[in-house]
Formats: structure tokens, C-alpha cells, sequence
């Protein structure tokens, strides 16, 4: 079958994400230093200049840690008993050495250095977003084939760990395309500041969009609940909860098995070498993975900078023109045990559900087919500097005109705006 998406891949290019985050910024010795106890000292920090932890994720798999400058990162606030949850819960940082701990086979040196990868800057502000990954897949039989063993042949599955460990008595070299791939789908990897937030807001509230918007939620397996579940994480929605989204990073992109995840992946579908893997699964007994959920639980959203008057006359066009009816502006937490998640605004401009607007690139995760994403959370835009799924649009600008299919409308309207309509509309966007 031919492939529709073709043209839209770029086979391989995470190389240059990698390069920059880890070689040229030099922050893995920042993530290595970092123990539990730096954590408290640094989350408690009153500076205004606050040197932080601070993670974000692809959807399924990398995790980054690094140091991150300005941001308050716990949602706590002055709930003490909370505050402390994130404290000893966020756990240290893996670093060079955890080989030994189980950190895989099928894990990238470079990973790590990636893990440190928040304060990529523009200007004097720290960037969100900045690591790539490439998703393989195909189809076969008109079945989408990740090729991991589950419908046809096992190519060490749909993420690609590009980069592998080299140690003494293992030597493993890194996954490349296989020639079976016909999807190749690059992946921007989003932050994760309020994810705590998006993760307290109740299932009727998200499912009740659809019928405003046309969207639809994605419905995804949780091996930690063995049910199926709202998706709400991941470029895709194929994640259900925080808690699942950190096992499933332990095990795919740092190659630690957990008990939500105890199955090595292997290194292009083949056994594991002896020499590699040393460490008995779990090689996490899931306080790891439950210490950086907690950590992504409580990290504070992105600050809004300043409102103006044309910020504000941009936010009505972005309503006027139809762009408020999928990046829904604000939805609201249902009751938490948490105080600083219950009843909380959520201020994401995402309606957590899939559409398609003309950006598929093949890869089904969960119900979402090939076509469809998850609205894009616009909360931290301004801290960013690529866009989309695959980070392919360098400017916000380029990211809107690339909308079509269900935002064809909304994309023709911006389009059409008056030039002060229209630079109302990207200060408003670069307000968030
Ligand atoms: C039909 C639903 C829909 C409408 C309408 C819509 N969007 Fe989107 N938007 C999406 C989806 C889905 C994505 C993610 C697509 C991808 O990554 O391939 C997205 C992504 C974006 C991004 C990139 C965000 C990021 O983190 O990279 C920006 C910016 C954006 N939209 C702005 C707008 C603006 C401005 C409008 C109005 C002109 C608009 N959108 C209308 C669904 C929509």
C-alpha cells in the first residue's frame, strides 16, 4: 500500500536534537549532581533566579531532567503536606553510572545527557521542548504494525532508541530505520509543566468537548490498571495517566523495567547480549517510577507573561476565528485529595481530544489513527521555539498555516486577518 504520508518523514533526524542538547550545553554534569537532597534545597529555593529540576517528556518515552531557571515548578504552594510529597518524591536524577542499576540495553548514552535538556534558551528565557525522536511504523495486512513482534516481525518496536550503551563485555550498537518501516514520524518532545493539572481534570469534562468540536477521545490500554482509559498524554493522547506515562519512559527510553512495564525492549527485536543486561526485572521496584510521577505531578505551569491590550484583542480574534473551539482556553480540576490540583483552573488552550487537521504522519497509538493528534496544549508556547508534532515549524506563524483538514476554516480566517488582527493574534499566542 502506498504511503499517504510520505514526503512528511524525515528518516533519522533526531541526530542534530541530540547534538545540541547534550554536547553543546553541557548539562549532563548538572543532571548527575543532582540528588534528593539538592532537590529540596532547590525546590524550596526563594530566589528569583531559581535554579530548578525540571522534566519533560515525549509522550511515550524521553524523559529530560536538567536545570530550568524562573519557574515556581510546584503546583504546592503553601500546602506544606504536599510540598513535601514533591520533595522527597522527586527522587534523584539517573545519571552516568546507573548502568548498573539496569539502566538498558536498549538506552543511548547520549540519552542521558538528553534528560538534561530544559534550559535550551532563546534570549535570556528558557526554551521547553526541544528533543526530537523518531516513531517507526507500517502497515501490514491493512493492520498498523509497530513493529515489535505483535503483528508481524519484531524490530525492537515503534521508538527508535538510536544510541546504545557501550561497557565493558557489551557492545551494542544503536537502532537505525529498518528497511520495513514505511512511517517515519519524528517526535517533538512537550513539556510537562501542569501536567498534574491536565491529569485532575475530570473525564466527563474532556469527553463533553467532543460533541462541541467534532473532536473524539483517544481510549488507550493502562497496564497499570489493566483497563482502557481517556488517553490525555502524548502528541497522540495514547497515555492515560502520569503514572504510566513515567513506566513506560523508564522502560523506552531509559531502559529500566519496572513492575508497570517489566519486559525488555530489545535492541532491534533481538535477545539481548550477555554482558548487557545484568540487572534481574523489575530492575525498578517502582519507587522510581511513582518518585518522577509525583515530580511531574506537581511541576507549576509556565507563568503567563504580561496581558496588554493587544494580548488581549488577540484573544478574541483567536475565539472569533474559530481556534478557541479545539484549543479550548480553560477547563477546570474536579475534587482532588490534593489541594493545589482540586478545583483548579487549567489553563492548557487544549481540548485533550484528537483531530485531524492535516499533519498525519501514519502512526496509530491507542484508537488515534494515523491522521489524528491531540490538540496541542498552548500553554508555554512563548517558551518554545520549534512546533507540531514532529517540531518541523520553527516559528508560531508557520505552525497555524500548516493547519488544514478540521481547522481548514480557522487556518483560512487567520489567513484572511488584518495585519492588526493578525499580530494581535501571535502576541497573544506568544503571551502564553
Ligand atoms: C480542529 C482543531 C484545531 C483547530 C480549529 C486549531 N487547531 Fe491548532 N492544533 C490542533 C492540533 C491537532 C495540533 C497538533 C498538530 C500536530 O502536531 O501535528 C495543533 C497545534 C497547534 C500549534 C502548535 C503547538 C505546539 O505545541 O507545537 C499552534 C501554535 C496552534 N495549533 C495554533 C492554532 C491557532 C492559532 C488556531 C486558529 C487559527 C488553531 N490552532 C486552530 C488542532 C486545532
Amino acid at each position: 500500500m502506498q504511503n499517504p504520508w510520505a514526503g512528511l518523514t524525515k528518516p533519522g533526524g533526531n541526530e542534530e536534537a541530540h547534538e545540541v542538547l547534550g554536547e553543546k550545553r553541557g548539562n549532563y554534569e548538572v543532571a548527575q549532581a543532582q540528588s534528593a537532597e539538592d532537590d529540596v534545597r532547590v525546590y524550596s529555593g526563594n530566589r528569583r533566579f531559581r535554579p530548578a529540576v525540571c522534566a519533560m517528556a515525549d509522550s511515550l518515552a524521553s524523559a529530560h531532567v536538567g536545570r530550568c531557571r524562573e519557574f515556581d515548578h510546584s503546583t504546592a504552594g503553601s500546602d506544606h503536606r504536599t510540598t513535601g510529597r514533591f520533595r522527597r518524591r522527586t527522587g534523584r536524577v539517573p545519571g552516568r553510572g546507573d548502568h548498573r542499576r539496569g539502566l538498558g540495553a536498549g538506552v543511548q548514552r547520549k540519552e542521558l545527557r538528553r534528560m538534561s535538556c530544559c534550559a535550551e534558551r532563546r534570549g535570556s528565557e528558557p526554551n521547553l521542548g526541544v528533543a526530537r525522536e523518531t516513531r517507526i511504523g507500517r502497515l501490514f495486512n491493512g493492520v498498523f504494525d509497530p513493529l515489535d513482534g505483535s503483528v508481524s516481525v519484531n524490530r525492537g518496536g515503534g521508538l527508535l532508541q538510536q544510541r546504545a550503551i557501550n561497557l565493558p563485555g557489551c557492545h551494542l550498537k544503536g537502532e537505525a530505520v529498518p528497511a520495513e518501516a514505511t512511517f517515519v514520524s519524528l517526535r517533538n518532545s512537550p513539556p510537562l509543566f501542569g501536567a498534574g493539572l491536565i491529569e485532575a481534570i475530570p473525564e466527563a469534562t474532556i469527553v463533553a468537548n467532543a460533541s462541541l468540536n467534532g473532536g473524539r477521545p483517544n481510549r488507550v490500554f493502562n497496564p497499570d490498571t489493566g483497563t482502557t482509559e481517556l488517553g490525555r498524554f502524548g502528541w497522540k493522547a495514547q497515555v492515560a495517566t502520569l503514572h504510566q506515562f513515567a513506566g513506560d519512559a523508564y522502560l523506552n527510553e531509559l531502559g529500566i523495567t519496572n513492575p508497570s512495564f517489566p519486559h525488555e525492549n530489545l535492541p532491534k527485536g533481538e535477545p539481548i547480549p550477555s554482558g548487557c543486561d545484568t540487572v534481574a526485572d523489575p530492575e525498578d521496584d517502582g519507587s522510581g517510577v511513582t518518585a518522577f510521577t509525583n515530580f511531574m505531578r506537581f511541576l507549576a505551569p509556565a507563568p503567563r507573561r504580561p496581558v496588554t491590550v493587544q494580548v488581549q484583542q488577540g484573544e478574541q480574534v483567536f475565539s472569533q476565528i474559530g481556534c478557541a473551539s479545539c484549543h479550548v482556553p480553560t477547563m477546570t480540576t474536579g475534587p482532588n485529595s490534593v489541594a493545589a490540583l482540586s478545583n483548579k483552573p487549567v489553563n492548557l488552550f487544549s481540548d485533550l481530544l484528537l483531530h485531524d487537521i492535516g499533519t498525519g504522519d501514519g502512526i496509530e497509538q491507542g484508537e488515534a489513527t494515523g491522521s489524528e493528534f491531540r490538540t496541542a496544549p498552548l500553554w508555554g508556547l512563548s517558551r518554545r521555539d520549534r512546533f507540531m508534532h514532529d517540531g518541523g515549524s520553527n516559528t508560531i506563524e508557520k505552525a497555524i498555516l500548516r493547519h488544514g483538514g478540521e481547522a481548514q476554516n480557522a487556518r483560512d480566517r487567520f489567513g484572511g486577518l488584518s495585519p492588526a488582527d493578525h499580530d494581535a493574534l501571535l502576541a497573544f499566542l506568544d503571551s502564553l
